[in-house]
Protein backbone atom coordinates (compact mmCIF):
# COMPACT_ATOMS: atom_id res chain seq x y z
CA UNK A 1 0.00 0.00 0.00
CA UNK A 2 1.05 3.28 -0.26
CA UNK A 3 0.10 6.24 0.60
CA UNK A 4 0.73 10.00 -0.88
CA UNK A 5 0.30 12.58 2.30
CA UNK A 6 0.49 16.12 1.36
CA UNK A 7 0.87 18.78 3.73
CA UNK A 8 3.32 16.37 5.97
CA UNK A 9 5.72 19.04 6.68
CA UNK A 10 3.45 20.64 8.84
CA UNK A 11 1.79 19.76 12.60
CA UNK A 12 -1.30 17.35 11.93
CA UNK A 13 0.42 15.85 8.05
CA UNK A 14 3.72 15.10 10.20
CA UNK A 15 2.10 13.34 12.91
CA UNK A 16 0.00 11.46 10.59
CA UNK A 17 3.07 9.98 8.94
CA UNK A 18 4.87 8.91 12.07
CA UNK A 19 1.37 7.34 13.18
CA UNK A 20 0.87 5.30 10.26
CA UNK A 21 4.72 4.65 9.92
CA UNK A 22 4.54 2.86 13.07
CA UNK A 23 1.24 1.04 12.63
CA UNK A 24 1.61 -0.21 9.33
CA UNK A 25 5.43 -1.36 8.95
CA UNK A 26 4.40 -2.80 5.10
CA UNK A 27 2.68 0.67 3.82
CA UNK A 28 5.02 3.31 1.77
CA UNK A 29 4.39 6.79 2.30
CA UNK A 30 5.11 9.55 0.48
CA UNK A 31 5.29 13.06 1.62
CA UNK A 32 4.38 16.05 -0.71
CA UNK A 33 4.57 19.06 0.83
CA UNK A 34 5.91 23.15 -1.09
CA UNK A 35 7.45 23.67 2.71
CA UNK A 36 5.68 26.91 3.24
CA UNK A 37 6.29 28.97 6.38
CA UNK A 38 4.18 25.96 8.42
CA UNK A 39 6.42 23.14 7.04
CA UNK A 40 9.18 22.13 8.38
CA UNK A 41 11.45 19.30 7.70
CA UNK A 42 13.12 19.09 10.93
CA UNK A 43 10.17 17.90 11.80
CA UNK A 44 10.30 14.73 9.37
CA UNK A 45 14.20 14.02 10.29
CA UNK A 46 13.82 10.86 11.92
CA UNK A 47 12.59 9.34 9.54
CA UNK A 48 14.33 10.88 5.93
CA UNK A 49 16.22 7.51 6.33
CA UNK A 50 13.42 4.92 6.89
CA UNK A 51 13.08 3.53 3.50
CA UNK A 52 9.52 3.49 3.48
CA UNK A 53 9.66 6.89 3.30
CA UNK A 54 10.34 9.37 1.03
CA UNK A 55 10.14 12.60 0.68
CA UNK A 56 9.17 15.40 -2.01
CA UNK A 57 9.23 19.19 -2.45
CA UNK A 58 6.35 19.76 -4.53
CA UNK A 59 3.30 22.49 -4.66
CA UNK A 60 0.14 20.90 -4.94
CA UNK A 61 -1.06 23.77 -7.82
CA UNK A 62 1.99 22.26 -9.80
CA UNK A 63 0.15 19.97 -12.25
CA UNK A 64 2.83 18.82 -13.95
CA UNK A 65 4.75 17.61 -10.93
CA UNK A 66 1.76 16.25 -9.05
CA UNK A 67 1.29 13.71 -12.72
CA UNK A 68 5.12 13.03 -12.34
CA UNK A 69 4.63 12.25 -8.57
CA UNK A 70 1.64 9.64 -9.27
CA UNK A 71 3.70 8.27 -12.78
CA UNK A 72 6.23 7.09 -10.30
CA UNK A 73 4.57 6.30 -7.04
CA UNK A 74 1.36 4.96 -8.36
CA UNK A 75 -0.37 5.68 -4.82
CA UNK A 76 -3.31 3.85 -3.46
CA UNK A 77 -4.39 6.50 -0.82
CA UNK A 78 -4.30 10.65 -1.03
CA UNK A 79 -4.72 12.18 1.97
CA UNK A 80 -4.69 15.80 1.66
CA UNK A 81 -3.59 17.44 4.40
CA UNK A 82 -1.64 20.40 2.42
CA UNK A 83 -3.51 23.87 2.93
CA UNK A 84 -2.67 27.58 4.31
CA UNK A 85 -4.48 26.77 7.26
CA UNK A 86 -3.89 29.92 9.72
CA UNK A 87 -7.76 32.16 9.76
CA UNK A 88 -5.24 34.68 10.83
CA UNK A 89 -3.53 34.70 7.82
CA UNK A 90 -6.30 34.30 5.26
CA UNK A 91 -7.86 37.81 6.79
CA UNK A 92 -4.29 39.30 5.73
CA UNK A 93 -3.59 37.68 2.21
CA UNK A 94 -7.04 34.89 1.34
CA UNK A 95 -5.44 34.85 -2.14
CA UNK A 96 -2.83 32.26 -1.29
CA UNK A 97 -5.44 30.53 0.52
CA UNK A 98 -8.29 30.01 -2.75
CA UNK A 99 -5.09 29.23 -4.41
CA UNK A 100 -3.38 25.80 -2.68
CA UNK A 101 -7.09 25.15 -0.95
CA UNK A 102 -9.12 25.35 -3.70
CA UNK A 103 -7.08 24.83 -7.05
CA UNK A 104 -4.29 22.81 -5.06
CA UNK A 105 -7.45 20.65 -4.00
CA UNK A 106 -8.45 20.20 -7.58
CA UNK A 107 -5.41 19.34 -8.99
CA UNK A 108 -4.84 16.63 -6.63
CA UNK A 109 -8.35 14.89 -7.29
CA UNK A 110 -7.40 15.07 -11.15
CA UNK A 111 -4.14 12.97 -10.74
CA UNK A 112 -5.71 11.10 -9.01
CA UNK A 113 -8.67 10.35 -11.34
CA UNK A 114 -6.22 10.50 -14.34
CA UNK A 115 -4.09 7.53 -12.61
CA UNK A 116 -6.60 5.82 -10.54
CA UNK A 117 -6.84 5.44 -6.76
CA UNK A 118 -8.60 3.11 -3.99
CA UNK A 119 -9.59 6.03 -2.17
CA UNK A 120 -9.07 10.52 -2.26
CA UNK A 121 -9.59 11.68 1.60
CA UNK A 122 -9.73 15.42 2.24
CA UNK A 123 -8.41 16.53 5.63
CA UNK A 124 -11.30 19.39 6.28
CA UNK A 125 -12.08 21.34 8.98
CA UNK A 126 -15.48 22.06 11.41
CA UNK A 127 -14.93 25.73 10.28
CA UNK A 128 -16.64 25.01 7.17
CA UNK A 129 -19.76 24.80 9.36
CA UNK A 130 -19.61 28.42 10.95
CA UNK A 131 -20.19 29.25 14.10
CA UNK A 132 -22.52 28.13 17.19
CA UNK A 133 -23.71 31.30 19.92
CA UNK A 134 -22.53 30.87 22.99
CA UNK A 135 -25.69 30.97 25.34
CA UNK A 136 -27.09 27.48 23.11
CA UNK A 137 -24.54 24.51 24.43
CA UNK A 138 -27.25 22.16 23.27
CA UNK A 139 -26.37 23.33 19.64
CA UNK A 140 -23.43 21.02 18.14
CA UNK A 141 -22.80 20.22 14.31
CA UNK A 142 -23.65 17.46 12.71
CA UNK A 143 -22.60 16.27 8.97
CA UNK A 144 -26.32 17.98 8.17
CA UNK A 145 -25.20 21.43 9.17
CA UNK A 146 -25.15 23.62 6.48
CA UNK A 147 -21.74 25.30 5.00
CA UNK A 148 -22.08 28.48 6.18
CA UNK A 149 -18.81 30.18 6.37
CA UNK A 150 -16.90 32.83 8.10
CA UNK A 151 -13.44 33.99 7.65
CA UNK A 152 -11.46 33.21 3.90
CA UNK A 153 -10.01 30.29 5.33
CA UNK A 154 -12.99 28.26 6.38
CA UNK A 155 -14.36 29.47 3.02
CA UNK A 156 -11.88 28.06 0.78
CA UNK A 157 -12.13 24.86 2.63
CA UNK A 158 -15.48 24.65 2.48
CA UNK A 159 -15.28 25.05 -1.55
CA UNK A 160 -12.85 22.27 -1.49
CA UNK A 161 -15.44 19.81 0.65
CA UNK A 162 -17.73 21.38 -2.31
CA UNK A 163 -15.19 20.09 -5.46
CA UNK A 164 -14.43 17.12 -3.89
CA UNK A 165 -18.26 15.39 -3.42
CA UNK A 166 -18.83 16.94 -6.92
CA UNK A 167 -15.50 14.52 -8.00
CA UNK A 168 -17.39 12.13 -6.11
CA UNK A 169 -20.74 12.32 -8.09
CA UNK A 170 -19.38 13.50 -11.44
CA UNK A 171 -16.32 10.97 -11.69
CA UNK A 172 -17.04 8.18 -9.45
CA UNK A 173 -14.45 9.69 -7.47
CA UNK A 174 -13.41 7.32 -4.02
CA UNK A 175 -13.85 10.62 -2.45
CA UNK A 176 -14.28 10.54 1.62
CA UNK A 177 -14.11 13.94 4.05
CA UNK A 178 -13.31 14.42 7.81
CA UNK A 179 -14.41 17.45 9.39
CA UNK A 180 -12.25 17.90 12.71
CA UNK A 181 -12.61 21.19 15.43
CA UNK A 182 -9.45 22.10 16.69
CA UNK A 183 -6.00 20.01 16.94
CA UNK A 184 -3.38 20.33 19.61
CA UNK A 185 -0.14 18.56 20.40
CA UNK A 186 3.36 18.43 19.67
CA UNK A 187 4.83 19.91 16.28
CA UNK A 188 2.32 22.77 16.48
CA UNK A 189 2.97 25.67 14.36
CA UNK A 190 3.61 28.58 17.39
CA UNK A 191 1.54 30.68 15.53
CA UNK A 192 -1.61 29.30 16.66
CA UNK A 193 -3.49 29.51 20.37
CA UNK A 194 -1.94 26.76 22.23
CA UNK A 195 1.75 26.91 21.15
CA UNK A 196 1.96 30.36 21.08
CA UNK A 197 0.46 30.69 24.34
CA UNK A 198 3.40 28.10 25.98
CA UNK A 199 6.49 30.12 23.93
CA UNK A 200 5.38 33.34 25.03
CA UNK A 201 4.99 32.09 28.65
CA UNK A 202 8.18 30.03 28.51
CA UNK A 203 10.10 33.64 27.16
CA UNK A 204 7.76 35.60 30.11
CA UNK A 205 6.48 37.62 26.90
CA UNK A 206 3.04 39.14 26.71
CA UNK A 207 -0.13 36.33 26.05
CA UNK A 208 -2.49 38.21 23.82
CA UNK A 209 -6.00 37.07 23.99
CA UNK A 210 -8.26 38.26 21.23
CA UNK A 211 -11.23 39.98 22.25
CA UNK A 212 -12.57 38.88 25.86
CA UNK A 213 -11.44 35.69 25.96
CA UNK A 214 -14.71 33.57 25.70
CA UNK A 215 -14.92 32.53 22.12
CA UNK A 216 -14.93 28.20 22.54
CA UNK A 217 -12.78 25.73 20.55
CA UNK A 218 -13.33 21.97 20.84
CA UNK A 219 -10.24 20.75 21.40
CA UNK A 220 -8.97 17.41 19.90
CA UNK A 221 -5.19 15.71 20.94
CA UNK A 222 -3.41 15.37 17.49
CA UNK A 223 -3.16 11.48 17.59
CA UNK A 224 -7.13 11.00 17.92
CA UNK A 225 -7.43 13.35 14.81
CA UNK A 226 -4.93 10.50 12.92
CA UNK A 227 -6.79 7.38 14.34
CA UNK A 228 -10.03 8.84 13.04
CA UNK A 229 -8.49 9.06 9.73
CA UNK A 230 -6.84 6.20 9.55
CA UNK A 231 -10.32 4.30 10.27
CA UNK A 232 -12.44 6.62 7.33
CA UNK A 233 -9.19 5.49 4.96
CA UNK A 234 -9.42 1.98 5.55
CA UNK A 235 -12.76 1.53 6.44
CA UNK A 236 -15.46 4.80 5.82
CA UNK A 237 -17.81 4.74 2.95
CA UNK A 238 -17.32 6.40 -0.45
CA UNK A 239 -18.81 9.61 -0.58
CA UNK A 240 -19.86 10.45 3.33
CA UNK A 241 -18.39 13.43 5.57
CA UNK A 242 -17.57 12.00 9.38
CA UNK A 243 -17.67 15.07 11.63
CA UNK A 244 -14.80 14.22 14.38
CA UNK A 245 -14.35 15.93 17.51
CA UNK A 246 -14.37 14.73 21.02
CA UNK A 247 -16.79 17.43 23.45
CA UNK A 248 -13.95 19.09 24.69
CA UNK A 249 -14.83 22.55 24.47
CA UNK A 250 -12.93 25.14 26.38
CA UNK A 251 -13.05 29.08 26.67
CA UNK A 252 -9.85 30.44 24.90
CA UNK A 253 -9.00 32.63 28.32
CA UNK A 254 -9.50 28.93 30.51
CA UNK A 255 -6.99 27.38 28.31
CA UNK A 256 -4.41 30.50 28.58
CA UNK A 257 -4.62 30.36 32.31
CA UNK A 258 -4.16 26.52 32.81
CA UNK A 259 -0.60 27.25 30.71
CA UNK A 260 0.31 29.97 32.74
CA UNK A 261 -0.92 27.75 36.05
CA UNK A 262 1.65 24.94 35.03
CA UNK A 263 4.46 26.78 33.56
CA UNK A 264 3.88 28.39 36.88
CA UNK A 265 3.49 31.70 35.11
CA UNK A 266 1.85 34.72 36.31
CA UNK A 267 -1.88 36.02 34.59
CA UNK A 268 -0.84 39.24 34.54
CA UNK A 269 1.12 38.17 31.13
CA UNK A 270 -2.28 38.10 29.70
CA UNK A 271 -2.89 41.13 27.41
CA UNK A 272 -6.22 41.96 26.00
CA UNK A 273 -6.28 42.48 22.06
CA UNK A 274 -8.42 43.85 19.27
CA UNK A 275 -10.42 40.60 18.73
CA UNK A 276 -10.23 38.81 14.99
CA UNK A 277 -12.46 40.36 12.17
CA UNK A 278 -15.17 38.29 11.71
CA UNK A 279 -14.32 36.07 14.47
CA UNK A 280 -16.22 32.64 14.91
CA UNK A 281 -17.59 32.33 18.99
CA UNK A 282 -18.29 28.63 19.24
CA UNK A 283 -17.21 25.32 17.05
CA UNK A 284 -18.73 22.08 19.10
CA UNK A 285 -18.73 18.97 17.24
CA UNK A 286 -21.30 15.96 17.51
CA UNK A 287 -19.22 12.84 16.33
CA UNK A 288 -22.09 10.02 16.82
CA UNK A 289 -21.74 9.12 12.96
CA UNK A 290 -17.99 8.44 13.25
CA UNK A 291 -18.62 6.97 16.73
CA UNK A 292 -21.71 4.80 15.14
CA UNK A 293 -20.39 3.38 12.44
CA UNK A 294 -16.30 3.43 12.70
CA UNK A 295 -16.56 3.04 16.71
CA UNK A 296 -14.01 5.72 16.98
CA UNK A 297 -13.87 7.44 20.24
CA UNK A 298 -11.19 10.40 21.63
CA UNK A 299 -8.57 8.52 23.66
CA UNK A 300 -6.84 11.08 25.09
CA UNK A 301 -8.59 13.63 27.67
CA UNK A 302 -7.97 17.56 27.86
CA UNK A 303 -6.10 17.34 31.19
CA UNK A 304 -3.34 15.07 30.15
CA UNK A 305 -3.16 15.79 26.41
CA UNK A 306 -2.36 19.29 27.43
CA UNK A 307 0.01 18.25 30.13
CA UNK A 308 1.59 15.99 27.40
CA UNK A 309 2.14 19.04 24.87
CA UNK A 310 3.15 21.59 27.79
CA UNK A 311 5.92 18.91 28.09
CA UNK A 312 6.95 18.30 24.60
CA UNK A 313 7.60 22.53 24.40
CA UNK A 314 9.27 22.03 27.40
CA UNK A 315 11.55 18.48 25.79
CA UNK A 316 11.72 20.35 22.53
CA UNK A 317 13.00 24.07 22.51
CA UNK A 318 15.09 24.25 19.92
CA UNK A 319 11.70 22.81 17.36
CA UNK A 320 9.90 25.92 18.23
CA UNK A 321 13.06 28.14 19.15
CA UNK A 322 14.42 27.60 15.42
CA UNK A 323 10.64 28.68 14.08
CA UNK A 324 10.83 31.73 16.38
CA UNK A 325 13.84 32.74 15.05
CA UNK A 326 12.97 31.95 11.19
CA UNK A 327 16.14 29.71 11.32
CA UNK A 328 14.38 26.83 10.42
CA UNK A 329 13.58 27.78 6.71
CA UNK A 330 17.23 27.10 6.04
CA UNK A 331 16.91 23.91 6.98
CA UNK A 332 16.19 22.23 4.14
CA UNK A 333 18.73 23.55 1.87
CA UNK A 334 21.24 22.83 4.23
CA UNK A 335 20.32 18.84 4.79
CA UNK A 336 19.26 18.41 2.06
CA UNK A 337 19.52 20.81 -0.48
CA UNK A 338 22.69 19.14 -2.48
CA UNK A 339 20.51 15.58 -2.06
P1 LIG B 1 -0.09 23.39 8.94
O1 LIG B 1 -0.23 24.81 8.49
O2 LIG B 1 0.66 23.08 10.17
O3 LIG B 1 0.60 22.53 7.76
C1 LIG B 1 0.25 22.70 6.42
C2 LIG B 1 1.32 21.99 5.57
O4 LIG B 1 0.91 22.10 4.19
C3 LIG B 1 2.71 22.60 5.68
O5 LIG B 1 3.68 21.58 5.77
C4 LIG B 1 2.86 23.37 4.38
O6 LIG B 1 4.21 23.48 3.94
C5 LIG B 1 2.04 22.52 3.43
N1 LIG B 1 1.53 23.27 2.28
C6 LIG B 1 0.92 24.50 2.28
N2 LIG B 1 0.65 24.86 1.02
C7 LIG B 1 1.07 23.86 0.22
C8 LIG B 1 1.04 23.64 -1.19
N3 LIG B 1 0.54 24.56 -2.03
N4 LIG B 1 1.54 22.50 -1.68
C9 LIG B 1 2.07 21.56 -0.85
N5 LIG B 1 2.14 21.72 0.48
C10 LIG B 1 1.64 22.85 1.01
O7 LIG B 1 -1.58 22.82 8.99
P2 LIG B 1 -2.23 21.75 9.98
O8 LIG B 1 -2.69 22.43 11.20
O9 LIG B 1 -1.34 20.57 10.07
O10 LIG B 1 -3.53 21.36 9.14
C11 LIG B 1 -3.49 20.31 8.20
C12 LIG B 1 -4.86 20.16 7.56
O11 LIG B 1 -5.84 19.91 8.57
C13 LIG B 1 -5.34 21.43 6.83
O12 LIG B 1 -5.99 21.02 5.65
C14 LIG B 1 -6.31 22.06 7.81
O13 LIG B 1 -7.31 22.80 7.11
C15 LIG B 1 -6.89 20.85 8.49
N6 LIG B 1 -7.37 21.04 9.88
C16 LIG B 1 -6.54 21.60 10.82
C17 LIG B 1 -6.99 21.73 12.13
C18 LIG B 1 -6.11 22.29 13.22
O14 LIG B 1 -6.59 22.46 14.36
N7 LIG B 1 -4.84 22.58 12.96
C19 LIG B 1 -8.29 21.30 12.47
C20 LIG B 1 -9.10 20.74 11.47
C21 LIG B 1 -8.62 20.61 10.19
P1 LIG C 1 -6.24 29.45 16.37
O1 LIG C 1 -5.24 28.61 17.08
O2 LIG C 1 -5.75 30.46 15.38
O3 LIG C 1 -7.28 28.45 15.71
P2 LIG C 1 -8.72 28.75 14.99
O4 LIG C 1 -8.83 30.18 14.70
O5 LIG C 1 -8.60 27.93 13.73
O6 LIG C 1 -9.77 28.25 15.93
O7 LIG C 1 -7.11 30.23 17.46
C1 LIG C 1 -7.83 29.54 18.45
C2 LIG C 1 -8.61 30.56 19.24
O8 LIG C 1 -7.70 31.37 19.96
C3 LIG C 1 -9.44 31.52 18.37
O9 LIG C 1 -10.65 31.82 19.06
C4 LIG C 1 -8.56 32.76 18.29
C5 LIG C 1 -7.84 32.76 19.62
N1 LIG C 1 -6.48 33.34 19.63
C6 LIG C 1 -6.13 34.30 20.59
O10 LIG C 1 -6.96 34.70 21.43
N2 LIG C 1 -4.88 34.80 20.56
C7 LIG C 1 -3.94 34.41 19.66
O11 LIG C 1 -2.80 34.94 19.67
C8 LIG C 1 -4.30 33.42 18.69
C9 LIG C 1 -3.32 32.95 17.66
C10 LIG C 1 -5.58 32.91 18.72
Amino acid sequence: MTIIVTGGAGFIGSNFIFYILKKYPDYRIVCLDKLTYAGNMSTLAPIMENPKFRFVKVDICDREAVYKLFEEEHPDIVVNFAAESHVDRSIENPGVFLETNIMGTAIMMDACRKYGIIRYHQVSTDEVYGDLPLDRPDLFFTEETPIHTSSPYSSSKAAADLLALSYHRTYDLSVTISRCSNNYGPYHFPEKLIPLMIANALNDKQLPVYGEGINVRDWLYVEDHCKAIDLIIHKGRVGEVYNIGGHNEMRNIDIVEMICDALGKPYSLITYVTDRKGHDMRYAIDPTKIHNELGWLPETKFADGINKTIQWYLDNREWWETIISGEYKNYYEKMYGNR
